[in-house]
């Protein structure tokens, strides 16, 4: 059995189309316009693909194949998230929803009576772009956080995540966690380089490194740009690039495994010849390992002390976003592997970079992943790109897996 390509690289088309800006730029925050459009046309193709639709409170959609038969049953699940950063690529989540439907369509026509439902989701505001965290549909869904806190979170424009859903439709009514799976199993595109330089064609991912986001406030003095002596200067923007700089040197002492990325900065007032009295920037810290990733989170507050003392700043820490590193079901990665092992599909295990929806399934089923390479890993920009055949034998391996989590024991 296999799925049919062409189809599911359409599909990748024709969503990648929605969300472009007038520069032709694809950005479709979560719970935005765009994010509409995208949720109407996957919503579209699950309803033609016999699926019933299902949203629960934070927007998490579920196109559910069941039958009288089996709809007792724990359903089988697979998905991703369709919302993306801002310009984005085509392939970042849009491949693990547009697969799981792909691979409905390919059971239903060949005649597969699966033993329990299939349930294929669209999780809300993965990317965590406009409303913190990320992967919060996911959560939500998986327990880790309420819905009523999490509709309430105000996002980086000042709207709140509950008010644009209703705005957009796609404030459901489903308790979440209502469709409790026996397994989860995502397709997703690596995101990184190995896959591609290593020539491989499934990544397996075994685990995914821990998160940690802060959005950090320095305050210093706004004074003339002209006039003010150096040594007069509290400059709350040299204070910010330091720390940049700081977190840069600490990902490369020798045998770090860190990545650290200041992702966001606004200065104040933000003037050619003004000193800026504040400067408010993002830090997203990454590490697979859960007690180094707290080491770092250690000695960036301490270095934000120590700045407070030597460049005479005021500094205020507010947590955004906490994922611990995790661990996926050594059940379910066995049976990716075999199942690329059966297609002769080269395959390596792998940890996932990324935060993924999975992680969070993780923590309320047997959950793994699929990983397919991205040329040059490039992605969160324009430029990611998956060939064709890749998408297709990351699907096929997602189709052998869901047949084989659907079907009678022997
Ligand atoms: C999600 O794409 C993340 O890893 O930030
Ligand atoms: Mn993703
Ligand atoms: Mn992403």
């Amino acid at each position: 059995m296999r799925i049919d390509g062409r189809r599911l690289i359409k599909n990748i088309e024709d969503l990648g189309k929605t969300g472009l800006d007038a520069q032709g730029r694809r950005s479709r925050t979560a719970a935005s316009d765009a994010d509409k459009a995208a949720r109407d046309l996957v919503c579209m193709w699950m309803e033609e693909t016999g699926m019933r639709i299902a949203v629960d409170k934070i927007g998490n959609i579920f196109g559910i194949w069941d039958s009288p038969d089996n709809k007792d049953e724990e359903p089988f699940m697979t998905g991703s998230h369709i919302d993306t950063v801002i310009n984005a690529g085509k392939y970042d989540g849009c491949l693990g929803v547009l697969a799981g439907i792909e691979i409905v369509r390919t059971l239903k026509e060949n005649g597969v009576k699966p033993v329990r439902p299939v349930v294929v989701a669209a999780f809300t505001n993965e990317e965590g772009v406009r409303y913190a965290p990320d992967m919060l549909g996911s959560l939500v869904y998986a327990g880790g956080l309420d819905a009523e806190t999490a509709l309430k979170i105000r996002g980086v424009d000042g709207s709140v995540l509950g008010d644009e859903l209703k705005r957009i439709g796609y404030a459901g009514s489903g308790e979440p966690g209502f469709a409790r799976p026996c397994a989860f199993i995502e397709l997703h595109i690596e995101q990184g380089p190995i896959l591609d330089q290593e020539g491989i064609q499934i990544g397996v991912v075994e685990d995914l490194q821990g998160i940690s986001w802060f959005e950090v406030t320095i305050e210093g003095r706004q004074n003339h740009a002209g006039t003010t002596p150096t040594a007069m200067r509290i400059d709350a923007g040299l204070a910010a690039s330091k720390v940049n700089v700081f977190l840069r040197d600490r990902c490369l002492l020798p045998g770090s495994r860190t990545v650290a990325t200041v992702g966001t900065i606004a200065f104040e007032p933000n003037a050619v010849n003004v000193i800026p009295e504040k400067a408010v920037f993002t830090v997203d810290l990454r590490n697979p390992d859960e007690e180094a990733l707290s080491a770092e989170e250690h000695a960036l507050m301490d270095y934000l002390r120590e700045l407070e003392k030597t460049d005479h700043v005021k500094v205020t820490v507010c947590r955004r976003s906490r994922f611990k590193p995790v661990l996926f079901d050594a059940g379910i990665v066995d049976m990716i592997e075999k199942g690329a092992a059966d297609r002769s599909l080269s395959c390596r295990r792998i940890t996932s970079g990324a935060g993924q929806d999975a992680q969070n399934l993780a923590t309320v089923c047997p959950t793994a992943m699929i990983f397919v390479p991205s040329i040059g890993g490039i992605s969160h920009n324009p430029q990611e790109y998956t060939r064709d055949e890749d998408v297709i034998n990351g699907a096929n391996v997602l189709l052998d897996v869901a047949l084989l989590n659907v079907s009678a024991p022997e």
